[in-house]
């Protein structure tokens, strides 16, 4: 299976990733993730993107691209991949198909996780994460069974980076125009599949598994 998640940030996508990999066992790969262990490690990729995370814009479609071919190529994307923050505009979206039809690949479904934008800040701004394995939590919605402490591992939990209000403001308007025209896109190919994900976590994800099961 061949999936893409599409939403602004904050919609879940991360969240209901993890979901869909435990459950289908398809390899979980998210741009943004790519990223931040790249300027983790310090390594030249990290060096390139680093400014324009922490500005909350767009890495340049030359870099992403790049990246995102590589990691499909590998044997483990044979039976399928889970796509998680790319494409996010037209030209990456344009790359991709050129990607898969080299490898053989159909996309089956671009899911997208849709929540009102006003609810987006509080969602981000109390986000938490496991450094050490990358659970996501909430203070609010998904809150560790102890405060600030990973249930899988005990690790202390961090805040991201460009979670701060500034940055989620830039990230919310960056993404909100080069979302629009990426629906149209996937909406006229006919795999466009639109998911309520302004509800309860597991409800979100019964209703992707719904309507990917059809
Ligand atoms: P990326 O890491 O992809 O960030 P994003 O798109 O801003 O999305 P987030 O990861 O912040 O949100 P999410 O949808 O995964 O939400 P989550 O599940 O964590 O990209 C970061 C940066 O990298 C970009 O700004 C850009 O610079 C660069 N980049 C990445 N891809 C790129 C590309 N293709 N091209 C160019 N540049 C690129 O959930 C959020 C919070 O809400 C959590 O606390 C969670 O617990 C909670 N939550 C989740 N679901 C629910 C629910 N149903 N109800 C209540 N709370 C919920
Ligand atoms: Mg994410
Ligand atoms: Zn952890």
């Amino acid at each position: 299976m061949q999936l893409i998640l599409m939403g602004l940030p904050g919609a879940g996508k991360g969240t209901q990733a993890e979901k869909i990999n435990e459950k289908f066992n398809i390899p979980h790969i998210s741009t943004g993730d790519m990223f931040r262990l790249a300027i983790k490690e310090g390594t030249e990729l990290g060096k390139k993107a680093k400014m324009y995370l922490d500005e909350g814009a767009l890495v340049p479609d030359e870099v992403t691209n790049g990246i995102v071919e590589d990691r499909l190529s590998k044997e483990d994307c044979k039976d399928g991949f889970l796509l998680d923050g790319f494409p996010r505009t037209i030209p990456q979206a344009k790359t991709l198909q050129k990607i898969t039809t080299k490898l053989n690949q159909n996309l089956d479904y671009v899911i997208h996780v849709e929540v009102p934008e006003e609810k987006l800040l509080e969602r981000l701004t109390g986000r938490r994460v496991c450094p050490t394995c990358g659970t996501t939590y909430h203070v609010v919605y998904n809150p560790p069974k102890e405060e600030g402490i990973c249930d899988k591992d005990g690790s202390t939990l961090i805040q991201r980076d460009d979670d701060t209000v500034e940055t989620v403001q830039k990230r919310l308007a960056v993404n909100i125009e080069q979302t629009k025209p990426l629906l149209d896109f996937y909406e006229e190919q006919g795999i466009l599949v639109t998911v309520n994900g302004d509800q309860a976590i597991d409800k979100v994800f019964e209703e992707i598994q719904t309507k990917i099961n059809k």
